[in-house]
């Protein structure tokens, strides 16, 4: 079998680092690992399968000198912006973490699980864009309903952890902890966030736009439009919450076809990469502590609503860092070689 040269931008980082923890677990066909960062983090170290890598600064010619032929970015979309061109103009496949290239017609919006047929309109820029952290761990639990009862409308409130926001946002929440401990929250510094995050929930990810609905939100909407191929209606409320790793979403559900709650948890259940925890008189559905560090969609609360039999409700979580970034890219990496060797 091939083995590819891989080049991770953004290693430094929070999915960087998460990326690289994947890629150890599973048998990635792998003859060389570039490990790209500003020039802050350059000549640093970071181990891999218990080797040390140093990391190198990007340039703009690094594709071409490492002979680079996948490349995922997740370095931020102004970093994508401007040097993903360079890794594409060297030969390589380019799989961006970041939302610069998502909405952009010629890019593929990928999630393995439910479009991987899109893949293949890579070559039309020689870039394929990872979707947004909520919407992938959505779109997983989505698929497999809008199959069997055609899905016209989904209400989303999403209670999303502060990594997603980078390490710089994870370590504020901890800082404002400690800080409360000594009696000095009041007195602590909030630069990732527009507020408090400790004890405290924020309804704002990313700017407000016209209308009212953040980019976040916004993102959901277009994003899970483009993947599904699909005129759905999408309103979603998405909110920062006190939490270091794993997105939580509450979905209502509505369809164009009666549903039964219990056929929809076994279609789910069979669907890829999705665990059901779904024990009411045990007590016991997915939170955010129990899939750190977990490949699979965890998904539970599954029920019909009260009063239409079209409509149903559950609770998906994922680790955003895994499912939501690292995760969907290196499976998208993983698609795109066998795409490729089946050529
Ligand atoms: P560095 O550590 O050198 O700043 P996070 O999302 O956790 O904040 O991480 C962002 C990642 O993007 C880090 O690896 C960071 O590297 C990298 N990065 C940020 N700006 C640049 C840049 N201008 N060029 C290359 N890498 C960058």
């Amino acid at each position: 079998m091939k083995k590819y040269n891989l080049a991770v931008v953004g290693a430094s980082g929070a999915v960087g680092e998460e990326i690289l923890r994947v890629i150890e677990e599973i048998d990635f066909p792998l003859a060389k690992l570039v490990l790209l960062a500003s020039k802050r983090s350059a000549g640093n170290s970071v181990e891999f399968n218990a080797k040390e890598i140093i990391i190198q600064e990007l340039t703009e010619t690094i594709f071409d000198e490492e002979d680079i032929e996948i490349a995922l970015f997740s370095a931020g979309g102004s970093v994508s912006a401007k040097y993903a061109p360079f890794a594409v103009k060297a030969g390589a496949v380019v799989i961006d973490n970041t939302s610069h290239f998502r909405m952009d017609e010629n890019v593929p919006l990928v999630v393995p699980e439910v479009n991987p047929e899109d893949i293949a309109l890579w070559r039309q820029t020689g870039i394929i864009a990872n979707p947004n952290c909520s919407t992938i761990q959505m779109l997983q639990a989505l698929k497999p309903l809008d199959d069997a009862y055609d899905l016209i409308r989904v209400d989303a409130s999403t209670y999303q952890a502060t990594s997603g926001a980078g390490k710089t946002a994870m370590e504020e929440l901890v800082t404002q902890m400690q800080d409360f401990f000594a009696f000095k929250l009041s007195e602590s510094e909030h630069k990732s966030f527009n507020h408090q995050i400790a004890l405290n929930l924020i309804p704002q990810i990313d700017v407000f736009l016209e209308n009212d609905y953040t980019k976040e939100e916004i993102k959901m909407v277009n994003e899970t439009k483009k993947i599904l191929h699909k005129d759905v209606e999408l309103s979603a409320t998405c909110v920062r919450v006190p939490v270091l790793r794993g997105h939580s979403e509450s979905l209502s559900l509505t369809f164009d076809s009666d549903v039964d709650a219990n056929e929809a948890r076994e279609l789910l259940r069979k669907a890829p990469n999705i665990i059901i925890i779904d024990n009411p008189s045990q007590n016991e559905y997915p939170m955010p502590a129990g899939c750190v560090d977990q490949n699979e969609t965890f998904i539970g609360r599954i029920r019909k609503d009260l009063y239409r039999d079209n409509m149903l409700h559950l609770w998906v979580v994922a680790d955003n860092l895994r499912v939501g970034a690292a995760t969907n890219a290196v499976r998208i990496a993983q698609k795109w070689i066998e795409m490729e060797e089946r050529l």
